[in-house]
């Protein structure tokens, strides 16, 4: 019989992390899934609950596993938390973890427009963890992802909020693009990750490329929410003053960053029949 694949995921409770870990469990992967809050495990899921990955023994329970999926990662910061303390320094003692345990590979989720040019401080804090992963010398796979579409994902789970409150707000003109990919596509190819792409870089991008307000107004198709443009000074300004206006700063960033990856490279190296968000949300199936 061939020996079931054992993966390690950290966020374990995180969207795509949940995502993630049932698909693997329904295609018999033996999971160790690390959280720092108590959740419900699948079948041949081991639980660890962790709060800052530094406990004493956390290193024998991921013992030549195959792979790590390191989905811990914050598009926000407070005073407590910082991107520097969750997105780079937390993934390069990650990183160690998986050198001193014996794991074959690192599979981590940066963000698409990525690069190192970048001036932004979430994009450097995710450069300088793809860097740590990079100069590991662990096999590894860094996927750069758009938005990320699915029941229950942040993005949709705002614009719902908006809808209830019968309106949604379009910061600036809107005519910046975004190139949403489905939870569902989005795991398999995580998947698939574990024993191809190996150190490579990919856009984890869907098949459509749509501007803001277009995807908005599909979006709210349907219900009675009326959509209203907003100056971008005043986007930015609710950001700055409220830590729970609609759009953070960093929202605000990427949106205007109008970042475009490459699907077709995507589609060519994988073997999934990518689902197009827009026709989702067109025939109502997205939600
Ligand atoms: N969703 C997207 O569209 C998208 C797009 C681009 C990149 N990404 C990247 O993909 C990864 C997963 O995203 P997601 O959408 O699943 O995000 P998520 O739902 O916010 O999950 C992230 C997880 O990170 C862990 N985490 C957060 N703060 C932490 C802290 N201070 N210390 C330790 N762990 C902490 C939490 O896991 P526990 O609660 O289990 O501890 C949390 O559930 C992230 O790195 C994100 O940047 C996502």
């Amino acid at each position: 019989m061939v020996k079931p694949l054992k993966i390690v995921v950290t966020g374990a409770s995180g969207f795509i992390a949940k995502n993630l870990r049932k698909y693997l469990s329904e295609n018999n992967v033996e999971l160790i899934s690390i959280s720092r809050n108590d959740f419900k495990n699948f079948k041949c899921e081991t639980k660890i609950i962790s709060k800052n990955y530094k406990e004493k023994n956390f290193l024998k329970k991921l013992q030549n596993s195959d792979a790590l999926i390191h989905l811990v990662g914050i598009g926000k910061q407070s005073v407590n938390t910082d991107y520097d303390m969750i997105n780079t320094e937390l993934t390069a003692h990650i990183v160690n973890l998986s050198k001193k345990a014996k794991i074959k590979k690192i599979i981590f989720l940066s963000g698409l427009g990525v690069s190192s040019n970048t001036s932004l401080g979430y994009f450097i804090s995710k450069y300088n963890a793809e860097k740590q992963i990079i100069d590991s010398g662990l096999d590894f796979t860094i996927f750069r992802p758009s938005y990320i579409v699915g029941k229950d994902d942040l993005f949709s789970k705002n614009l719902k909020k908006q809808i209830k409150s019968g309106e949604i707000i379009i910061p600036g003109s809107g005519n910046y693009s975004i190139q949403p990919i489905h939870v569902s596509d989005v795991v398999k190819v995580i998947f698939e990750s574990v024993s191809k792409f190996n150190n490579k870089t990919i856009d984890l991008v869907g098949p459509d490329y749509v501007t803001f307000e277009k995807y908005v107004k599909l979006f709210s198709k349907g219900t009675k929410t009326k959509i209203r443009k907003i100056k971008l000074e005043e986007a930015y300004h609710n950001a700055i003053i409220n830590s729970k206006s609609n759009f953070g700063i960093d929202d605000l960033n990427i949106l205007i960053g109008n970042f475009k990856g490459n699907h077709k490279r995507l589609s060519k190296i994988s073997d999934i029949e990518f689902k197009s968000v827009l026709k989702l949300l067109q025939s109502g199936r997205l939600l």
